[in-house]
């Protein structure tokens, strides 16, 4: 396989070019445009069949060796986010206001690579390989619902798929991984408790909405307490709560916002219901009304077992055994899980951390950015991941 890291170390300056020029153009999700127009074109100079304006702005392209074989998808997602950029790169973002600030250039560029690699190779493995580009991965509902209800996961029908996330809570060189769960179902929610307002002095002619409101906020902290099983991670939060007009006046209305976190559609489905059994009994006891409108945001990332196993091995070949991390199970969202909902895959953090290099800020942060050598790791997983996908029984 040195022959592969070769290969890969050939076509770098391109990926690196490729990844900074779309560092530099960033785009919203849903506005991929410019970004998607270089893909397609990228694929199609390559020789793939692609197919674009999927879900607005995705690409599929298709490598088909014309042996009979494993069809494998590899994903990427292309967005940017409302971020402004305060590095001082050359490859700064040239939008005001927009930023990648999440690495997903990275992930496009990686793609890329090791579609570039992987057509080169076409006589050494056996099936077909489709390459996904997915938009808006950051703001829900998110690309990946859509891609998939577009069939990107049919004709030919995709066996097994493969996702990475440069990840800069780990060093260059790591590679996270983990079977089962490995990011949470984030969803958000708004209630409005409706009660009657008067005169701060005069209680006993209204319905106080932020006495009601207050029941109901500290009810809430007895759902992961008291309803879900301990050994099932859970998060419910109430991040704002706004009500009221002066200190003598008794407020008619009250709004609560939050959000849930689960690994699990059952403990989801738990606390949906809990939260509506509170407001429901609750507002009924004070005399009260509610609106509750709980949005479901991308339910949990769930990693097949055996996928994560044949990942782990590849993985450890590619960065050494003592490389491997068992990953911690993540509170965020990544839409990935849609995909993963339909077919055996795995999703995994590459590490791109490197403080030599000053690289070390969380992602979503102003000045994020990622180590551009994690990016010929990332190639190589997915090229090796491809190569002997015939060997991956499930
Ligand atoms: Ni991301």
């Amino acid at each position: 396989m040195k022959d592969l890291k070769e290969r890969i170390q050939k076509i770098f300056p391109k990926v690196r070019e490729l990844r900074r020029d779309f560092h530099a153009h960033p785009e919203l999700g849903f506005e991929e445009v410019r970004t998607s127009e270089i893909i397609a074109m990228t694929l199609e100079g390559l020789g793939l069949e692609v197919k674009t304006k999927i879900a607005k702005t995705g690409v599929v392209g298709l490598l088909d060796t014309g042996k009979p074989g494993p069809t494998v998808a590899l994903r990427a997602d292309m967005d940017a986010l409302p971020v402004k950029d305060a590095k001082k790169v050359p490859y700064a973002s040239t939008v005001d206001g927009v930023c990648h600030a999440c690495g997903h250039d990275g992930h496009t560029a990686m793609l890329l690579g090791t579609a570039m690699i992987l057509s080169a190779m076409k006589n050494d493995f056996t099936g077909k390989v489709k390459f996904i580009f997915q938009p808006c991965e950051e703001q829900l509902p998110g690309g990946a619902k859509p891609m998939v209800e577009a069939g990107v996961l049919e004709n030919p029908k995709v066996d097994n798929i493969f996702g990475i996330h440069l990840w800069t809570n780990y060093s260059i060189g790591k590679v996270g991984l983990k079977a089962g769960p490995l990011m949470a179902a984030a969803d958000s929610f708004v209630i409005e408790i409706i009660g009657k307002g008067g005169h701060g002095s005069a209680p006993h002619q209204t319905v106080d909405a932020v006495v009601v409101a207050s029941q109901v906020i500290s009810a809430f902290q007895t759902i992961v307490s008291r309803s879900v099983n301990p050994l099932e991670p859970a998060v419910v939060s109430v991040g704002t709560l706004q009500a009221g007009y002066g200190f003598n006046i008794i407020a008619d209305t009250a709004k609560i916002t939050g959000t849930v976190r689960t690994f699990s559609e059952e403990t989801r489905a738990l606390i949906q219901k809990r939260m509506e059994e509170i407001l429901k009994g609750i507002t009924q006891a004070y005399n009260a009304d509610y609106r509750f409108d709980y949005i479901k945001g991308y339910p949990a990332v769930i990693n097949n077992e055996k996928v994560t196993e044949y990942v782990r091995q590849i993985a450890a070949e590619v960065v050494g055994e003592e490389n491997v991390l068992n990953a911690e199970p993540v509170m965020g969202g990544e839409d990935f899980a849609y995909y993963l909902q339909q077919v055996p895959g795995t999703f995994v953090f590459l590490g791109a951390k490197n403080e030599e290099k000053g690289i070390a800020f969380p992602h979503h942060h102003p000045e994020f950015d990622f180590d551009e050598d994690a990016m010929a790791i990332g190639i190589e997983l997915m090229v090796r991941y491809v190569l002997n996908n015939k060997n991956l029984k499930i």
